[in-house]
């Protein structure tokens, strides 16, 4: 038998080492590597199993059943992300923080799903049936058949499943199960893995749907929901800041739909209850035009979604000036500062550089780039800029601004909320929308130029 020995895992990504050091190669983040036992290794490769292993050929599958449909749940945010409805027999991960409402949202869905008529299963291991049954009542799903466990031992899970045959099981969370083929403590990197595996490969040779819960570890000796990432065909996460009432649950691998999907939603004293106008509730708390608010007209997935972008920049007590950035990218912040100084001379030394998304949302899309480069200028020169303008570009390292995707989208998510002009890049597909007026640009400094008059 092979001899196992002691390795060790990143417990933010899974990489695995045969060293211990301070900071993970995989992810680069810090104090995030434990020592870990190994899963046992199978049989040798010399000896080979019966007759198990079949192969079938592609045209072969022409005469099996057409697939069964996909279930809706009804709720719009959550169907669309999982890319049009629930597909049987898949496994869907869903991360996010501790007490984002993770549970909230999947004990919602669950009862949606039951309603529809799939045998659901709720298996929590963090909470008691009576609790989870609790939050089920203020939640008012009190009426829907939704079968409740409270489990952590694998086996024993496996069993339930096995008896109970649902056609979706939730499992709440992977942090919380443990195997006892596997000797490390729940939570752990061997654990969460082989735990997730097991439950995956038992839900597609039993044809039942299943949803992983995983919460998000910022350091330490507990696994983050990266680690089972590639076992299961859809990742979503559950975003949002604490102090803000918007989620945003967003898809960023799919096999069956696409990626960068969203779906907004906003908790309430009942649960979280959906959000189909996005924009309208981003840009709710916008008052008058302000020095350092761009309006930025963006597209999450398959929805154009207008977001508010807020620049602050002062003069800095430090040597080394501060960039702090939430909601997007920094090392694209210091790009467009970049930018800002070689093609237009206008410098950031010596200032530090606040950059906030409104409302707690997340942009990765590089049309933001012009938004914010309009942000950062406005904040810095204090000047506003002209109200009911919504902007959108990206920006090349020469200073050239490039067309984006889907314009005719973002100008007319624009005027259904009332804006009445757009600062765009020049080219693309040409686009009207009426009521819109266009400011078109082909490089940064002259919309610097225009805008600014610097
Ligand atoms: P929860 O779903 O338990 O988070 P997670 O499973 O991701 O750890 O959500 C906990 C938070 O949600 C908690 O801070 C309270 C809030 N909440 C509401 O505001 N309204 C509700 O109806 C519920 C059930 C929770
Ligand atoms: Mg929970």
């Amino acid at each position: 038998m092979a001899k196992s020995k002691t390795t060790f895992s990143c417990t933010a990504c899974g990489s695995v080492f045969t060293k211990w050091s301070g900071k993970c190669d995989g992810c680069g983040e810090w104090n995030t590597i434990v020592e870990d036992t190994p899963i046992s290794s199978g049989p040798s490769s010399a000896t080979l199993g019966s007759s198990k292993g079949k192969s079938i050929t592609l045209t072969d599958l022409r005469h099996e059943e057409t697939p069964p449909p996909r279930t809706l749940s009804g709720v719009n945010e959550l169907d669309r992300v999982l890319g049009g409805g629930l597909v049987p027999a898949s496994a869907i991960l869903v991360g996010g923080d501790p007490g984002i409402g993770k549970s909230t949202l999947l004990l919602q869905a669950a009862a949606e799903f039951a309603r529809k008529g799939l045998k659901t299963i709720y298996v929590s291991g963090e909470e008691a049936s009576a609790q989870v049954r609790m939050r089920a009542q203020r939640l008012q799903l009190t009426d829907a058949p939704v079968q409740l466990a409270a489990e952590t031992n694998l086996r024993d899970i496996l069993t339930t499943l096995d008896q109970e045959k649902p056609q979706l099981a939730i499992i709440d969370s992977i942090q919380t199960m443990w195997s006892d083929t596997v000797g490390s403590a729940p939570g752990s990197v061997s654990q969460v893995r082989a735990a997730a595996h097991e439950l995956t490969s038992f839900a597609k040779r039993k044809n039942m749907a299943i949803v992983i819960v995983g919460h998000v570890t910022k350091e330490g000796q507990i696994a983050g929901p990266r680690v089972v990432e590639h076992m299961v065909d859809t990742v979503l996460y559950f975003e949002g800041e604490r102090g803000h009432q918007f989620r945003v649950l967003r898809a960023v691998k799919n096999r069956f739909g696409a990626a960068d999907e969203i779906g907004v939603f906003e908790m309430t004293g009942r649960g979280l209850s959906q959000v189909t106008n996005p924009s309208a509730l981003f840009l709710a708390e916008r008052g008058e035009p302000a020095p350092g608010s761009v309006v930025f007209a963006g597209i999450e997935g398959t929805r154009p979604v207008l977001v508010e972008l807020q620049a602050l920049v002062a003069p800095s007590p430090h040597a080394q000036p501060r960039r702090a950035v939430v909601g997007w990218d920094s090392s694209r912040l210091a790009m467009i500062l970049a930018v800002l100084e070689a093609r237009c001379g206008i410098p950031f030394t010596g200032l530090d550089v606040y950059l906030n998304v409104a409302g707690g949302m997340k942009i990765s899309e590089p049309a933001a780039d012009l938004a914010v480069a309009a942000a950062l200028i406005s904040a810095r020169e204090d000047s506003a800029i002209p109200a009911k303008t919504a902007i959108f570009g990206e920006i090349s390292l020469s200073g050239a601004l490039r067309p984006v995707s889907q314009t005719e989208n973002r100008l007319k998510e624009a005027s259904k909320l009332g804006f009445t002009s757009a600062i765009a890049p020049v080219g693309g597909k040409a686009a009207k929308v009426e009521g819109m007026a266009q400011n078109q640009f082909s490089d940064l400094a002259q919309f610097v130029g225009d805008i600014f008059g610097a």
